[in-house]
């Protein structure tokens, strides 16, 4: 049989709700035209994120009820510690309560104002958290990850001639080269393990360490299995742990692959930042063998990070973003190429042609979903990265996308099915889109709480 199958039965399950277009509409129209600020219950098919959305396993669940809520020194944080240091490799491993914090927390005692970070493309909190420390965070994926129709196999991939020059221009104020895994910002696409080692053989030349951002670590492994030449007879969890031995440390967000629905950490190769690290992280999220979780927390990440590194379950998982492309693909819908690992991202631009980015061609896509059939996806263009001058004019992002993510173990085949029926039904009627303006709007990440109207 073809069929990828999802690799596990359900035992228990979560009623969602079917609304009418009429009662979309006026839901909408109530969250002023804002899908972030519509009630979840009245979403069908919830793509906004696949960040803390996950399904846990009965395992999981079993492991919570061994949680040690002890305050310090619990059973349930060696669990989780030696979880950690078996995928890693690192011996140094630092709990924070989901993975902006261990950003904020490595930054902080391993960079100055006036440092210079290089990545592939920092996520939004990591490029915030960097910035807040007076430190520039600067992108440098290849050419490739900037081409929506462009298949490289590993859009990911930092350009290595740009950090080479970066580091002979401005070396002394770079601290550590960083890399996410996947390339969240970039489509989702993976790094290989070839760019991975010239990169950190690049760095080491300059007496610099490497720092993995480690989200999605096992669905870029999984693409390095299917995808690198001489790889495909490896384990996928040999692949992450050759991954982790290449840097030096890592920052984590347990809420995508660690299969758990809140958590993070840091972890270590070397003893450098530790002290530093630990001691502000009992001023701000909890003592270091807690780091603001529960001790049931630990116990579910703990057996998340194994069961994540299950082929069957990363090859079910690769496959729905890469089914419900090549559906939308078929039917002549632009979306980033080749799909990765958590998402699917439809080019809102080549959706609806009439729209100008005045009109903010992606947020009208995302309205256009929920009304068709109440699925929840995101704008990534001009409301999320563009901004209002003082003089009352706007910069615009180049591109406008629409990310559909994906919950981990959440949606069966047929709820991709749906999804892709509802995408064509706004395909065909989408000369009828209508644009919208932005009527009230923050200063900061203006698309959580902006309100708009049909322009
Ligand atoms: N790094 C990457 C690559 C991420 O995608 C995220 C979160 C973080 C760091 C921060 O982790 O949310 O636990 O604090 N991404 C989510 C998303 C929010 O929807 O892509 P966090």
């Amino acid at each position: 049989p073809r069929t990828i199958i999802e690799p596990f039965r359900i035992k228990s399950v979560e009623p969602i709700r079917v609304t009418s277009r009429a009662e979309r509409l006026r839901l909408l129209e109530a969250a002023r035209l804002n899908v972030f600020r519509l009630d979840a219950e009245d979403v069908l098919l919830d793509f906004l994120t696949d960040s803390g959305t996950g399904a846990m396993s009965a395992r999981q669940w079993a492991a919570m009820m061994q949680g040690d809520e002890s305050y310090a020194g619990a059973r349930s944080f060696h669990r989780f510690e030696a979880a950690v240091r078996d995928l890693t490799g690192y011996p140094h491993v630092i709990p924070t309560h989901q993975g902006r914090a261990a950003e904020r927390i490595l930054f902080s005692v391993a960079t100055r104002p006036g440092d210079v970070v290089p990545s592939n493309t920092h996520f939004d909190t990591t490029r915030a958290n960097l910035e807040y420390d007076g430190v520039e965070p600067v992108d440098l994926v290849i050419p490739e990850g900037l081409a929506p129709r462009n298949r490289h196999p590993f859009k990911g991939n930092i350009d290595l001639g740009r950090v080479e020059r970066l580091l002979a221009d401005r070396g002394d104020k770079v601290p550590f080269g960083m890399i996410t895994l996947t390339n969240n910002s970039g489509g989702g696409q993976p790094v290989s393990l070839e760019n991975l080692r010239a990169y950190r053989e690049l760095l080491r030349r300059h007496g610099k360490p490497l720092v993995i951002d480690a989200c999605r670590f096992a669905e870029n492994a999984m693409f390095v299995k299917l995808r690198e030449p001489g790889q495909g007879n490896r384990t996928v969890k040999e692949i992450a742990q050759e991954t982790f031995s290449l840097a030096d440390g890592c920052t984590m967000s347990a809420k995508k692959d660690g299969l758990a629905n809140i958590g993070g950490f840091i972890a270590l190769r070397d003893a450098r930042w530790v002290e530093a690290a630990r001691n502000l992280l009992i001023l701000t999220e909890g003592f270091p063998t807690y780091g603001g979780l529960a001790g049931r927390d630990l116990e579910a990440i703990a057996v998340g990070l194994e069961e994540v590194l299950d082929e069957d379950y990363l090859r079910y998982r690769l496959r729905t973003a890469e089914y419900l492309g090549e559906k939308l693909l078929a039917a002549g819908v632009a979306i980033v190429e080749p799909t990765g690992g958590h998402a699917v991202y439809l080019d809102a631009r080549d959706f609806l042609p009439h729209l100008p980015r005045e009109q903010y061609p992606a947020w009208a896509l995302v309205n256009a979903l929920y009304l068709e059939g109440g699925i929840r996806g995101v704008e990534i263009g001009s409301v999320m990265f563009g901004k209002r001058l003082d003089d009352g004019t706007e910069t615009f992002h180049a591109l406008e996308l629409v990310r559909l993510a994906f919950p981990r173990r959440v949606y069966t085949q047929s709820h991709f099915d749906y999804a892709a029926e509802v995408i064509l039904e706004a395909k065909a009627k989408a000369a009828e889109v209508r644009g919208v303006r932005l009527v009230k709007q923050s200063r900061h990440l203006r698309h959580f709480t902006a309100e708009l109207e049909w322009a």
